[in-house]
Formats: C-alpha cells, structure tokens, sequence
C-alpha cells in the first residue's frame, strides 16, 4: 500500500493518532513507522475493540456445563504397558519414515525471568551450563541418530530477538545440527490499544507493538513457509514444546504414536495438579469440546472441588507440550471467523507519550495487550487426546528468577532426572529425600536424551561408569 494511503486507512480507522508526530520524523523514522503501521490489520484491531473492549461483560469465562476432561495415563501412572508398547512402536516408525518435526515456540518476552536475551541462551545444565537451545539441539541430534533421519527444527522468534536467536545458533556451530535442518520465523505482533481502542505509541516514530502470544505461532508458521517446508520434506507431524522447558521430552514416540493411532489433530501431555491452587491451565470439556481454562478465570471453589476418592476433580494440568497434526495447523491458520483462535487481553503498563510527545512511564495499567493462547486451538480438533504424563519426565519450566519455576528448581529436576536414570542402571547414588544425588553430575543428550536411550548407552559401556561430581556422561 502507497504511503499516503496507509496513512488514510489510518485515519478512516480512527487511528490517525499513530501518524500526529509524522512530519517531526526524519525520511528513515517516518520508513520505519509506516513499515510497523502496515504491519497492522485494521479491520482486525476494530473487530477487537468492538468484541473485547466496547462490548465487555464483567469478564467472566464462560463456565456453562464445564467438565473435568478425560485423560488416558501412560503405564508409569497405570495405564496399559502394551498399548503403550504399541504406540512407542508406532511412533519410531514414523520418526524413522521422516514424518516428524519439531517445534519450539520461543518468542516470549520471558519479563519474570528478568534475563538479557533470548530465553533459550539461558545456562540451565548442571555441570557443563549448557544452555536452553543447545539441550534441545543435542536432544533433536541424538534422537535424530537413534532414527537415522535428520529431524527438522521449526524455531519460532520475535521482533525482539530473532536476530539475537540466529546468531546465538550460529556462534555456536548449531551444536552440530546442520543449519538446513533448522528454520527460525518471527511471529506476529499486536499493537497495544488504550482503552478507546486507539493504537498506542512508544515514541513518537514507533507504534507500542508486542508479540501475538505463543497461539501466534499457528498463523506464524503458515505466513512464514514453514507448513510448506515441512510439506516439502515429507513431515506431517509436529512435536510443538516451549523454550523455557528444559525437561520436555521433544521427541517422545510413544506421545507421537498416540496421538496419530487416535487420528487426533491436536493432542497434549497434562500433569496432575501438584495441589488445587497450582498456576496452569486446567483441560475441560465443555459442549463436547475441550477447552483449558486458565487458573485465573477458574473459581476457586472448582480448583478445590474433589471426586468421592478424595483427589482433585479438575486435575489435569496444561503444560502446553501438543502434537499437531501439519494440515489442522493450516486450516487453523488461514482461518475464517468459525475457526480463528480468540485474542485474549491483559491490561499492561505500556511505557508511551503523552499528546505533546513526552514520553510517559505508567505506574499502573494504562492499555491493553492482546495475546493468542496456542491451547485455544484444542475446540477445534478433531478427535483430541490428553495424556497423563509424569512430570518428572516432561516438565521443569523456567520462569522466575527465583523460587518456583526458576534455574535452581530446573536444574536440581534435571539432576534427579539423571540420577533415575542411572539408578535404574544399578548406579546405587545416594539421593535425598526429594531424589537429589548427594554429587552434581550431568548426563549429556548425545548419551541419553530419555530414559530408552540412557540405558542403552549405559548397557554399552564396556568399562564399568563411575559418577563423581561433576562427571558429564557424553
Ligand atoms: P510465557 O507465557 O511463560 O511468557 O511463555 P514469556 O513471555 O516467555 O515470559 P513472561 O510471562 O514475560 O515472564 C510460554 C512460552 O510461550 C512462548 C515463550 O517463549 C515460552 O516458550 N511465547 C510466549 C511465544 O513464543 N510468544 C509469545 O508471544 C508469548
């Protein structure tokens, strides 16, 4: 679109506020503006403020017929060791036939963790401080190997630090992965409204944008090729996990067999709850859909409510670990009204300018952010499954700097992890109470990157393994 008609559209839309301070802008200022302006879909930022912002209830979710969602638990919380078997079959042979690729969604703004750069640069490892990103390439590697396929990586960035992200890669020799096999995009952004609805400035030459929520990554990965690449490449399968994740199993057969033996579209791993008020998503079924809810939009009284046994009815928590099947994926990215994921929105304090170009730093909420949520997508698959999964094999998320979710929860959960493992080898560490081995040890993927995969390079060992600390097994 020509400049001036931009600008127009702008003003049409009501939001010529966006272009008050244009003239005061240098040639390369007034550029990059209109190049953030036509990033912008006005239609959708109007249909926004009608639905989300005018015509606002009191904000309550919907909770009409909701139910518990049935899950199916794997054979370690007691469900059937051969169909299980079955499934683990099923899903090497399709990661063996290349139809499998991964996915990690790391375009979030990680503001609690409070740290200088791209998430997934974090050191998370005990011993050799590997980061994030390089436990998920030596995962995909040596998974990878055990197949004999090279595993396609879709990478998925912002704005903010996609460049940071590729180069990180790069400096780092893709930790041997062939940079062919991995491809980064960056996801939508979303400018953030007041509450007239009127699209918000950082300066006087930026429009205040911010990423479009990990449910950004569906039309993201349409928009940047990336479906057709994996069409290209024969993979139908996508092993979807978040970067701050160091625990997640990112190629688990047995999860990718289930999910394709059930023809399912979407499917998700879920933990049980560790007590009612625990902050994740809660998987319900609601109109014979399934749906999760959010811990806050879940009343208290429901988090707490329990079955005849005494355990908690609404269990299964969301740990946004799915397979999606490529072409559900497609049909939800290209959308229509009936199968678009719903924006979600969050009042933020949003650093901006007054009228007279000032700049303004808020101490309270002064606008609005507007975020897609990728569990959103579960209404409309078709025959979605939820399986149980013990979090100790799945899920250790960085999220604070400190306490809860933070490195030294991660860390210690890896450690336990890797002392399992070798314990289940006939290791004999001592571990305390909680599983922590008595030495820090570290258990490099490209030796075992689960427990299968552990114990075959462990059994293949000809000298007997000692672990002192700080040993790496590689
Ligand atoms: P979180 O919801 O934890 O958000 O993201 P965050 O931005 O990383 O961290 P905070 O809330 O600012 O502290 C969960 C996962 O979704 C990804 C993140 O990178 C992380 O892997 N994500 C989130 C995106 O890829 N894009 C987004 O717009 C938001």
């Amino acid at each position: 679109m020509a400049e001036i008609e931009l600008i127009e559209a702008f003003r049409n839309a009501g939001q010529d506020q966006v272009f008050r301070f244009f003239d005061e802008l240098s040639p390369a200022e007034q550029a990059a503006l209109l190049a953030e302006a036509a990033e912008i879909d006005l239609a959708e930022v109007a249909r926004l403020k009608r639905e989300l912002i005018d015509a606002a209830g009191d904000g309550a979710v919907d909770l009409e017929g909701l139910e518990p969602a049935p899950y199916e638990s794997r054979p370690e919380s007691g469900g059937d060791a051969a169909v299980w078997a079955e499934a683990f079959k099923l899903g090497e042979k399709v990661l063996r036939a290349g139809r499998v690729g991964m996915f990690t969604v790391a375009g979030g703004q990680g503001t609690r963790l409070g740290f200088d750069g791209p998430k997934g640069t974090f050191p998370i490892t005990p011993v050799r401080s590997a980061t994030l990103f390089q436990v998920f390439a030596e995962k995909i590697a040596a998974a990878g190997k055990r197949y004999g396929r090279i595993l396609p990586w879709l990478i998925m960035t912002s704005h903010q630090n996609h460049a940071a992200t590729e180069s990180f890669f790069e400096e780092n020799n893709y930790w041997g992965l062939d940079p062919s096999q991995v491809r980064f995009f960056r996801q939508g952004r979303m400018p953030a409204l007041d509450e007239a609805g009127k699209i918000m400035l950082a300066s006087k030459g930026s429009i205040a944008m911010s990423p479009d929520g990990h449910g950004g990554s569906l039309r993201a990965l349409e928009r940047s090729g990336s479906l057709d690449w994996l069409e290209s490449l024969g993979v139908d399968t996508i092993s979807y996990f978040q970067v701050d994740n160091a625990l997640v199993r990112c190629v688990d057969p047995a999860f990718i067999g289930w999910h394709l033996d059930r023809q399912s579209e979407m499917s998700s791993k879920m933990v049980p709850k560790a007590y009612a008020g625990e902050k994740v998503g809660h998987f319900c079924r609601q109109r014979d859909r399934t749906v999760v809810v959010e811990y806050s939009d879940l009343p208290a009284a429901m988090q707490e409510e329990t079955d005849d046994a005494g355990a908690l009815r609404f269990i299964a928590g969301s740990i946004a670990i799915h397979v999606l099947d490529r072409e559900f994926v497609r049909r939800l990215a290209i959308g229509g009204a009936d199968v678009a994921l719903p924006f979600h929105l969050a009042r933020k304090k949003i650093p901006t300018i007054d009228s007279a170009g000032n700049p303004v730093k808020p101490t309270e909420p002064n606008g609005i952010k507007l975020e897609m949520f990728v569990f959103d997508a579960l209404p409309f698959a078709r025959n979605p499954v939820i399986i149980e999964t013990p979090r100790q094999d799945d899920f250790s998320p960085v999220k604070n700097a400190e306490g809860v979710d933070s490195p030294a929860t991660c860390q210690a959960d890896l450690l336990r992890q890797y002392a399992r493992w070798a314990n289940a080898e006939g290791a004999a560490l001592n571990l305390d109470e909680s599983g922590l081995p008595s030495v820090t040890f570290e258990v490099a993927p490209s030796f075992g990157y689960d427990e299968p995969s552990f114990a075959d390079s462990w059994r293949g060992r000809a000298a007997p393994i000692s672990l002192e600390d700080q040993t790496v097994l590689s």
